[in-house]
């Protein structure tokens, strides 16, 4: 077993409070390792489960409805919302490398870690203090049982989004079970009307919850799984159905910024959508079958339509906002429908603006 618990040195951390923190969590005994109330259930290394609220079989059964794949050797993880840490230990046992992030500290999640001789790095933040700069990319992340604690639900999922390399699995409550509504609703509780808890904001219906992962920066989603009150989606940051023609057949005209027309790509905020000039799609073509991709990610188009302009009829505009996670610099832009594509253009992203 590891005793020296590895601790993360966060910017405003000295290393006095770094000592400080290796000393009270190398102390633990066996007792006070299981003291406290715990969340999860966690087995330990001799076999000892951690008397969780959340039975160990029933959190069995749900990392399984996640649908990661057996092996996660060689993939990044990124456990927001941890707290005791059982998503991250698991995902750790089948060999990825976690980090685990949660609003506060749970002692808990430190005893776990100890007793299993973790590696998961931690790092106390809020998902909306959640980038890039600060934690990198992440092949696949988890968002479980936190966007309805969230009072702004859908800048968490942008954060969770510009952490994403691959795909992110995202659980949220949600309010089926209580209302039929053919539109994508959320409902509000201003203080604890949702179980009596003060810290629940939101509660989308799964329509509304799909509809803000993709307006949040995600391609696609897969509903994985669903009941009354809770659902798992599972949210990608690209396409699966590339042509790869061998001759694009559809033909980039012109790309320029949506919003001021011209040729200046700021990678976020207000003005960070482009609107691209294509020859050749059909004239039926829509949002729903036309896909963008820029700088490797999948991004869904928010207007596929006539170009208000001087231009010929076979040229349609594709409007789509610039997918979060890129940095500054050249990216490409590809498009296409069914199984015709475009060539590749390059556009400069410039330093995010404001929205
Ligand atoms: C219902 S628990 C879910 C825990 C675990 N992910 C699971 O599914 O069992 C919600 C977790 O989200 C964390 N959380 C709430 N607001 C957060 C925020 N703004 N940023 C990061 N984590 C947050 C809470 O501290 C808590 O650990």
């Amino acid at each position: 077993m590891n005793d020296r618990v590895k601790f993360e040195i966060g910017a405003d951390q000295d290393n006095q409070e770094l000592r400080e923190q290796i000393d009270r969590h190398t102390a633990w005994s066996r007792e006070e390792m299981l003291s406290g109330s715990w969340w999860h259930s966690i087995e330990l290394t001799d076999g000892t489960i951690t008397p969780g609220i959340h039975p160990l079989t029933e959190l069995r059964d749900y990392y399984q409805r996640l649908q990661l794949p057996d092996d996660l050797s060689g993939t990044r993880l990124l456990d927001i919302g941890c707290w005791d840490g059982f998503y991250s230990f698991e995902a750790e046992r089948r060999g990825a490398s976690v980090v685990s992030v949660d609003c506060w500290r749970p002692d808990n999640f430190f005893k776990a870690r100890q007793a299993l001789g973790s590696a998961c790095e931690f790092h106390e933040l809020s998902v909306y203090d959640v980038s890039r700069d600060r934690l990198g990319r992440h092949d696949i992340v988890l968002f479980l049982g936190v966007l309805y604690h969230l009072r702004h639900p859908l800048l968490g999922l942008e954060q969770v989004c510009e952490v994403t390399g691959d795909f992110a699995v995202i659980s949220s409550h949600i309010i089926d079970g209580f209302y039929n509504s053919l539109h994508p609703v959320m409902e509000f509780y201003e203080v604890d009307e949702l179980g009596g808890q003060y810290d629940n904001w939101w509660g989308p219906n799964v329509d509304c919850l799909t509809r803000m992962i993709r307006a949040a920066g995600f391609a696609r989603t897969e509903l994985l799984h669903q009941e009354e009150t809770r659902a798992i989606i599972k949210a990608w940051r690209n396409w699966d159905d590339r042509p790869h023609e061998s001759t694009p057949s559809l033909e980039i005209v012109d790309i320029v910024n949506a919003a001021s027309l011209d040729h200046v790509f700021p990678l976020s905020g207000r003005r960070a959508f482009i609107s691209i000039r294509v020859k050749g799609l059909a004239p039926v073509a829509s949002r729903d079958d036309v896909r963008v991709e820029i700088g490797g990610f999948g991004i869904n188009p928010v207007y596929v339509g006539p170009w208000i302009g001087p231009y010929p009829d076979d040229q349609l505009q594709i409007n789509a906002p610039i997918p979060p996670g890129l940095l500054p610099g050249p990216v490409e832009v590809r498009v296409w429908r069914e199984d015709r594509e475009s060539q590749t253009e390059t556009i400069e992203l410039q330093p995010g603006g404001r929205w």
